[in-house]
């Protein structure tokens, strides 16, 4: 079995905040609160583990059928972290970036966020890639989009390659996901990292999010390199056809 090297670029979505609090008697809030202090110590752990790049599944385009305050308490909380982290980003030299929709965010967040992206832009560590107001279809519909304006006019029709509806992406130098792990035992992509995500490796770990440690993050690694990735091909290339 080939070994794999550390993944350069792992996406995680952050699953089971609710159960976790209601398997204690507490409020869905409060799994949320607890989900936050579990995304602080897995960014630290990735972060000195050396991975490139985290994608944090944060409030996808579904998530504002949510009761109006569990979305507003997730608001909140993306705006503490943003804010109470920078101290911690610049330490460690930790990039913040976006993907999802903007332009469908409450003004403040979207301040903040632009504020915190502006703050770390040069930091040339690890990059946490916050998915907020995030689907992999609406990022495929808005590449598309993208790119039909870029070539508005008289011209011939546009042809759509992979190639150039990777381009108009969030964030289009950002590596593909190798590793994708879902927490809370669900076997669902649940609109996360679509095509980006198309051969990552998958992890599920029974754990609910804020039971999340650093520990579960390497253990999610350690399997990850014991995995044969094959993109579609064969082990050791054609031979033995
Ligand atoms: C899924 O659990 C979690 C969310 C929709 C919110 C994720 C938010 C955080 C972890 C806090 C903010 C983090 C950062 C990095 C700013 P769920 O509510 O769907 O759980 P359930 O399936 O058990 O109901």
């Amino acid at each position: 079995m080939t070994k794999s090297a550390l993944p350069a670029h792992v996406g995680i979505i952050m699953d089971g905040n609710g159960r976790w609090a209601k398997s204690r008697g507490q409020v869905r809030t409060a799994g949320h609160l607890e989900g936050l202090t579990a995304a602080k110590k897995v960014v630290k752990a990735a972060s000195d583990m050396g991975i490139s790049y985290l994608t944090l599944y944060t409030f996808s385009t579904e998530n504002w059928k949510r009761a109006a305050e569990e979305v507003g308490f997730i608001m909140g909380l993306v705006k503490q972290y943003l804010r109470g982290e920078l101290n911690f980003y610049r330490e460690n030299r930790i990039r913040i970036r976006h993907t999802g929709d903007v332009a469908g965010l409450p003004p403040d967040i979207a301040a903040e966020l632009k504020a915190a992206c502006d703050d770390t832009r040069d930091f040339e560590g690890m990059q946490v890639i916050l998915a907020l107001n995030y689907g992999g279809r609406d990022e495929i519909v808005r590449a598309v989009n993208r790119a039909l304006a870029t070539s508005a006019g008289t011209g011939p029709k546009p042809v759509f390659t992979e190639d150039r509806i990777r381009q108009f992406l969030d964030n289009p130098d950002v590596p593909d996901p190798d590793l994708i792990i879902r927490t809370a035992g669900e076997f669902r992509t649940s609109n996360f990292l679509l095509w980006e995500g198309a051969y990552a490796e998958y992890f599920i770990s029974d754990k609910f999010w804020p039971d999340w440690t650093g520990e579960d993050l390497a253990l999610a690694v350690q399997d990850y390199q014991s995995r044969d990735r094959r993109y579609g091909g064969l082990a050791g290339g054609i031979a033995g056809v």
